[in-house]
């Protein structure tokens, strides 16, 4: 099955063939869904629109892909911003909602943006996400989250979220679960039903995670990230461009090698990267062997090449839970427990390295 990511390749390389260097060739809106693609093109001129729309579709048609959609846009039809680093026409802060999207992207606002990205899907940054909020939170912090995973929304699910916001004064009030603040495009679509953004939709949207919530005070405020370096991360970057970044990875090779493209995503945008979370690291046999099921290395590897701290080695392993018990969740681990307690180490690390700074 194809990625967003994968979609995005092929597009970009289909572009450079037929694109002059002058062009600002953007891609938005990439859905994947069974075996169907769409996506917005921005700033293709007339002339190899057709070339383009062909050539990727034989390229994905020979990748299984049955159908493909393409929208040319004029360059200027973004209002936020697309897989360029262009600066966009339109403020991305303090729109018409009101001042509170100003206060918390304030970078006087003492709030501590920390971005979970990697290049790769499914190496665990919703887990991470949620495990290190958790850890912030039993280290006494207050903590958000706000899954910015907007067509790939998993945080509630993982956190064993099943109530949807408030609304008080036409203010949404986030979720709270262990001590957790949560935002999620999840808590607002019916059924799990597909989501398909207009374009414009998507900035819009994460801005909205920021104008329209009532977050209270918050001290560290965590996003997840989808996987890639697509629009949603761009739109990150820009919106918050004082956000640091963790970039999660697998012990493999591959992925870590993915991952690298995440983190020089946030060098050229000058997110410092607070460091390399090695995720599905080993596992602890019954007899307390430890076996390194995913290869070993990937995150070191990672670390060096982005000169960043290798900051945790995360255990293969679901957390024990029960379903009967009250604060139930499929991937929140208990403090006391090997993942728990070195997820409470990454909490200190995180803590160190910001509020270090910030005086
Ligand atoms: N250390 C771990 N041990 C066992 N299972 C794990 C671990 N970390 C994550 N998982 C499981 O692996 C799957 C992928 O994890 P997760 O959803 O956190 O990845 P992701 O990078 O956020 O994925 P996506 O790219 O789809 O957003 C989930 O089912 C999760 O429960
Ligand atoms: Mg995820």
């Amino acid at each position: 099955m194809l990625t967003r990511e994968d979609i995005l390749t092929a597009a970009e390389s289909v572009a450079a063939s037929l694109a002059r260097a002058q062009d600002v060739i953007t891609f938005r809106d990439i859905v994947v869904k069974d075996r169907q693609v769409q996506l917005t093109v921005l700033g293709a001129r007339e002339e190899w629109q057709a070339p383009f729309e062909n050539t990727l579709r034989s390229v994905l048609q020979e990748a299984g892909i049955e159908t493909l959609h393409v929208r040319f846009r004029s360059a200027d039809a973004t209002s936020t911003s697309a897989n360029s680093t262009q600066p966009t026409e339109e403020p991305v802060r303090g729109h018409a909602a009101g001042m509170e999207s100003d206060k918390m992207l304030n970078e006087r606002s003492g709030v501590h943006f920390i971005a979970v990205a990697s290049g790769k899907g499914g190496v665990g940054k919703s887990t991470v996400t949620v495990n290190l909020a958790v850890a912030l939170a039993r280290k006494g912090k207050r903590v958000g989250i706000i899954d910015a995973d907007i067509y790939g929304f998993s945080v509630p699910d993982m956190m064993g979220i099943e109530e949807r916001p408030q609304i008080v004064n036409e203010r949404v009030i986030p979720i709270e679960k262990f001590g957790v603040k949560v935002m999620s495009m999840g808590f607002f679509v019916e059924d799990n039903a597909p989501i398909v953004w207009r374009g414009p939709m998507l900035g819009k949207m994460l801005r909205n995670f920021f104008a329209e919530i009532e977050w209270g005070d918050v001290d560290y405020m965590l996003l997840d990230l989808p996987p890639g370096t697509g629009d949603v991360a761009l739109d990150v970057h820009q919106m918050i461009p004082q956000s640091k970044e963790i970039i999660v990875t697998t012990p493999h090779a591959t992925a870590a090698f993915v991952a690298a493209r995440a983190g020089a995503m946030a060098i050229k945008t000058e997110h410092e990267i607070i460091g390399v979370v090695e995720n599905m690291s080993y596992y602890i046999s019954k007899s307390g062997e430890i076996e390194h099921v995913f290869g070993r290395g990937g995150g070191a590897r990672l670390a060096e090449s982005l000169h960043a701290e290798l900051m945790a080695q995360i255990p293969l392993g679901a957390p024990d839970n029960h379903i009967s018990e009250p604060d139930f969740s499929p991937s929140v681990y208990k403090a006391d427990t090997e993942a728990g307690r070195i997820y409470l180490e990454v909490a200190d690390r995180v803590i160190a390295k910001c509020e270090s700074e910030a005086k």
